[in-house]
């Protein structure tokens, strides 16, 4: 397996991955937005024997304390390839990605059952004023320690109002 950053190439791919792992277009046009309005940090893609298998976007998110925080969504994998690590190698490596582009911490929305085991918390999310604020399928990844020990608020790009 192979993970590298998208190409504009990948585009219909990625909507392709995304459209079948949710069984709704609904991502794929989330995504397509993000790029459109150029709230993107980064996109990375899964290749097995050299065909794309999955993708996960990380973008920038407005804080009120100045510092940057990524927002990780959405994430994909072709259904026949689920449960087989792809998605986990996505997670690791986009958090060194996250790191590397300088993020300060990162927010998720997602499956309780999933992101913990890479170090997402509700807990840690508890000091974020989002619209997602509360709910348990919002956790938080410090990348730099501290990183959400004080309040703050964060506005997502606007696509996600969507
Ligand atoms: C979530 C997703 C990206 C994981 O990709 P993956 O390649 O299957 O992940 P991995 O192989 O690294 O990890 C598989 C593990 O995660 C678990 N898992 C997968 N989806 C899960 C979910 N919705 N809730 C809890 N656990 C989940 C699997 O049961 C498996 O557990 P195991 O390691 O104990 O066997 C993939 O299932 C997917 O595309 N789902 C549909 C789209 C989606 O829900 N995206 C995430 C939005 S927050």
């Amino acid at each position: 397996m192979t993970i590298r950053h998208a190409r504009r190439t990948d585009h219909t791919g990625i909507a392709e991955i995304n459209t079948l792992a949710f069984g709704k277009p609904d991502e794929a046009a989330l995504i397509q937005r993000l790029r459109d309005d150029g709230d993107v940090m980064f996109e990375l893609v899964a290749e097995v024997d050299g065909v794309l298998e999955g993708h996960i976007l990380f973008s920038r998110l407005w804080a009120d304390n100045g510092r940057f925080y990524a927002a990780l969504a959405p994430m994909a994998v072709r259904p026949a390839l689920q449960t087989r690590g792809i998605g986990s190698a996505l997670v690791r490596s986009s958090l060194d990605n996250a790191r590397e582009f300088g993020a300060h911490g990162v927010l998720v929305l997602g499956h309780t059952g999933y992101y913990p085991k890479f170090g997402f918390l509700a807990e840690t999310a508890a000091n974020v004023r989002s619209p997602y604020s509360g709910s348990p399928a919002f956790m938080a990844l410090e990348i730099d320690p501290g990183a959400f020990a004080e309040p703050v608020m964060v506005a997502y790009p606007n696509a996600f109002a969507g």
